[in-house]
């Protein structure tokens, strides 16, 4: 992970970028930030060795930032211009993700803060409630992405038709206590469950249970949750999971992780034949829809949001965890880069695979049903966890 002091400069020097000097024809505040927070000359493991702004100098650089971008904002014409970067707000709305993209990721990094670590004031989220099994997809076409979101990234562009055969999708993310069974009947010791990439991986990074788990005896578990110790829940999603242990979890379950088609389908997609901005709908999250946001610290138990079932009947689709799927980061086709290809484009086709739906630590605006995240198969500081697919 970066130093939290990079993110935090490096969300000012992004808006500074887009907002001030791309729409605004600004000139730079101080050009020696812009390649210190670039994040592609200087990857992770370097940064903490740059010269940094220190955390106050960094909050001083940030709101400066936003006080020009404020007055900027009061003259900018965002629909007069016909300019695709100002029109419908694009590049205000690619930053406002861009800075909830880093928020979630500084939460990544004080998850895995040592012991005693970071006390959430987080309220605590709705009771659970029970959800079936799965549920039945019927086979034919959905449009997937979207041509008219308008904060939608290239990625999730243009919108196309894709035609599935019938297929059942958990109704819910995989719990604690049924990935503790997976667990306890020895899944990290067969191979015959992993790919051959992720049984390797498993031998070389000794995976034994998700991280931040620890073995209490008597096959109880406790969880490290931003460095404080607790009981496993085991009603809520599994988090902490790489791609390869969703996999292998998966065929030990006689299913597969879905493709991300098959996530879009189920998430967004209604019998009617209508494509929903939210899988309940057309109306904004609320606390009753979804947990999102980042005030819970934690995903909410399986069941606790029936106001934000999708058409097909799957539960939290929209955040809690994000959801890894079968599918490699690839482009949809007739996929064009805009507005720069350092944000989508440079990852295609490099073994990255596709998480939907956002997590719990998710701005609402910077989650869709169409969005999508994309991350190494070995990962596993980040907020996601997995359902199950089967062919019907
Ligand atoms: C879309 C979450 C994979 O964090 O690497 C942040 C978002 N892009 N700064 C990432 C992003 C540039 C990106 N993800
Ligand atoms: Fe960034």
């Amino acid at each position: 992970m970066s130093p939290l002091v990079w993110d935090l400069a490096h969300i000012g020097n992004f808006e500074e970028l887009w907002l001030l000097r791309e729409a605004a024809g600004a000139t730079a505040i101080d050009p020696s930030l812009d390649d210190m927070y670039d994040a592609f000359r200087h990857p992770r493991p370097n940064r903490p060795a740059l010269p940094l702004l220190g955390p106050t100098e960094a909050r001083r650089y940030i709101a400066e930032v936003r006080g020009r971008v404020i007055d900027t904002l009061e003259q900018v014409d965002l629909e007069g211009t016909g300019l695709p970067l100002l029109t419908g707000g694009f590049v205000y709305g690619m930053v406002v993700q861009h800075e909830h993209q880093h928020d979630e990721t500084m939460l990544a990094t004080l998850q895995l803060m040592g012991e005693p670590g970071y006390r959430p004031l987080a309220p605590p989220p709705p009771a659970g409630s029970p959800v079936p099994g799965d549920v039945l997809v019927p086979a034919g076409p959905f449009t997937m992405g979207t041509d008219d979101e308008a904060w939608a990234y290239d990625n999730e562009r243009p919108a196309h038709v894709v035609d599935l055969p019938a297929f059942r999708i958990d109704a819910a993310p995989v719990t604690n206590g049924r990935y503790m069974e997976f667990v306890a009947d020895g899944g990290y010791d067969e191979p015959r469950w992993w790919t051959d990439d992720g049984w390797a991986w498993r031998q070389k990074a000794d995976l034994q249970a998700p991280e931040f788990w620890r073995a209490e005896g008597g096959g109880r578990w406790s969880r490290n949750r931003f460095g404080w110790r607790e009981d496993l829940p085991l009603d809520e999603p599994v988090q902490h999971v790489c791609w390869y242990e969703a996999d292998a979890f998966a065929h030990w379950a006689g299913g597969r992780l879905p493709t991300e088609a098959e996530w879009e389908k189920a998430a967004s997609w209604s019998p009617e034949g209508v494509k929903r901005r939210w899988p309940w709908g057309e109306g904004d999250p609320t606390a009753e829809r979804a947990n999102l946001g980042g005030a819970r610290f934690r995903p909410a138990p399986v069941g606790a949001y029936p106001a934000g079932v999708s058409a097909y009947g799957c539960h939290q689709m929209i955040g809690d965890v994000w959801e890894w799927t079968s599918s490699d980061f690839e482009p949809y086709p007739g996929f064009v880069s805009f507005p720069y290809r350092e944000y989508s484009e440079v990852f295609f086709g490099s073994g990255y695979k596709v998480l939907r739906g956002g997590s719990w630590a998710a701005s609402p605006l910077a989650v869709r049903t169409t969005f999508r995240n994309w991350d190494y198969a070995i990962r596993r500081q980040i907020f996601a966890g997995f359902r199950c697919a089967r062919d019907a």
